[in-house]
């Protein structure tokens, strides 16, 4: 993908249908939950993009035989004892912080050291919040600065661990789960508002005694986790760049299909209704022990809302995309509660405040939020703009350009490819052009 792409201004709307990508939560836990199953596992839907090949690049290389069957990926794996030490003593987890946190937890319990590292986004990112509580449970753990690489030695047994997270994480949740589970102890883990839970669902389904009490979840001694079978739906985190790219753009009708709406993961939906967005949720059902549905998406007047603190989590990845439909809603609309923005691939509030701000549109940046003013008829300002190799930044740019009276450049494009591969000829396959 070329790293510079502008999509002309979009005089009509969107239309069609979409089939976005497979999540890329669940995908990255369907290779590691196989590779730690007893048995075969199939695995339908999974999602190939940078992020989730480096993860199961990393579990083949500690043991999992995968096959591709006509796009189902079958994986082998090995038990919770059997992981074999990789070939160079280390594992390049990419752009992906959920590769590097989860299996730091699988790490942990090894009889055999490995080094974790990364790219350059990567290794800014913070590591103590894994670190210490792996640390508590007896881990030999290190890493310069409290970032990649990270640095874990052999372990002869872990220690059970009841522990308060700081912050509400599904990274943090689901590694100190999985260093549980491969050294057979007891975990529960309290966060301080409910992350995504898509660990808990799966482990669950392949037999692990998990069991959660609002917003503590705890695993109970499991001795063997039993293969997986699904299919994964597709990503809200993708479809969420054309979700609102239809709602944006006069004269849009989108269907959408197949969207998990996950209660832990869907709360830009809800957000997005509040806004006066016309988002139709139909055909609702079950896969893969997801909810799943498919969406109608047409253009709509928006208004600025205060999005509440307690839903930040259930969107975490959503804001980047938010703030470019809050720019052409009628008034504030106002984020608190949400400085993790700051620790993703890039510091989603400054990187988008800036390339809005060129865009010509008022951000007010705070530590853990901001208050974006947006206006009805705007139309973004010609403008060059950087993603700072932040995928959701790029896409969430490029939709901007839809909507612009003059070009929008967008750098740093080629980012989109650790999520979205597709995404250009997706978002074509729906009018829009790239100039
Ligand atoms: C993820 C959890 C979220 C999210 C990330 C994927 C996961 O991070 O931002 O893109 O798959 O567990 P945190 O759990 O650290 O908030």
């Amino acid at each position: 993908m070329s790293n510079t792409i502008i999509f002309k201004p979009c005089p009509v709307g969107l239309s069609g249908e979409l089939q976005p990508p497979g999540d890329k939560s669940i995908s990255h836990r369907a290779a590691i939950f196989s590779l730690l199953a007893e048995g075969e596992s199939t695995i339908h839907g999974f999602l190939r993009a940078e992020d989730t090949m480096a993860t199961l690049s990393a579990c083949i290389d500690l043991g999992a035989v995968v096959t591709d069957q006509a796009g189902t990926l079958k994986i082998t794996g090995v038990g919770l004892k059997g992981l074999s030490a990789p070939t160079d003593g280390r594992l390049d987890m990419g752009n992906s912080g959920t590769a590097m946190r989860l299996l730091a937890g699988v790490l942990a319990a090894q009889p055999f050291d490995c080094e974790l590292y990364g790219d350059k986004s990567l290794s800014g990112r913070p590591m103590a919040r894994i670190i210490r509580p792996l640390a508590l449970m007896g881990t030999e753990i290190a890493a310069a600065d409290g970032c990649p690489p990270i640095f874990i030695a052999a372990s002869s047994g872990l220690k059970p661990l009841r522990y308060q997270s700081p912050v509400a994480s599904a990274q943090v949740k689901s590694c100190l789960l999985l260093a549980g589970l491969c050294s057979g102890v007891e975990v529960s883990v309290s966060e301080p508002a409910l992350s995504r839970d898509h660990s808990e669902r799966m482990l669950r389904a392949q037999g692990a005694a998990i069991e959660v009490n609002g917003d503590c979840v705890k695993l109970s001694t499991t001795t063997s986790l039993a293969p997986l079978n699904m299919a994964i739906p597709a990503d809200i985190s993708s479809a969420a760049f054309a979700i609102v790219a239809g709602l944006i753009l006069p004269g849009s009708e989108i269907t959408v299909q197949n969207i998990s709406i996950n209660p832990t993961r869907a709360r830009l939906l809800d957000v997005l209704s509040e806004m006066g967005g016309n988002i139709e949720i139909f055909n609702t059902r079950e896969q893969g022990g997801e909810s799943v549905a498919d969406l109608r998406v047409r253009s709509s007047s928006l208004k600025g809302i205060d999005v509440p603190p307690e839903w930040v989590p259930g969107m975490i990845d959503e804001f980047p995309i938010l703030m470019i439909a809050a720019s052409l809603a009628d008034g504030v609309t106002r984020v608190r509660g949400a400085a993790e923005l700051r620790v993703k691939e890039s510091d989603r509030i400054s990187v988008m405040a800036d390339g809005l701000g060129k865009m010509g549109v008022v951000v007010d940046e705070c530590a853990d939020g901001f208050d974006l003013h947006g206006n009805l008829d705007f139309r973004f300002a010609a403008a060059d703009v950087d993603a700072c190799g932040d995928h959701r930044c790029a896409m969430s740019y490029l939709i901007a350009g839809l909507v612009s009276k003059a070009p929008v450049r967008v750098r740093g494009t080629a980012a989109i490819a650790t999520s979205y591969p597709n995404f250009i000829a997706d978002m074509q396959n729906l009018g829009a052009k790239v100039q």
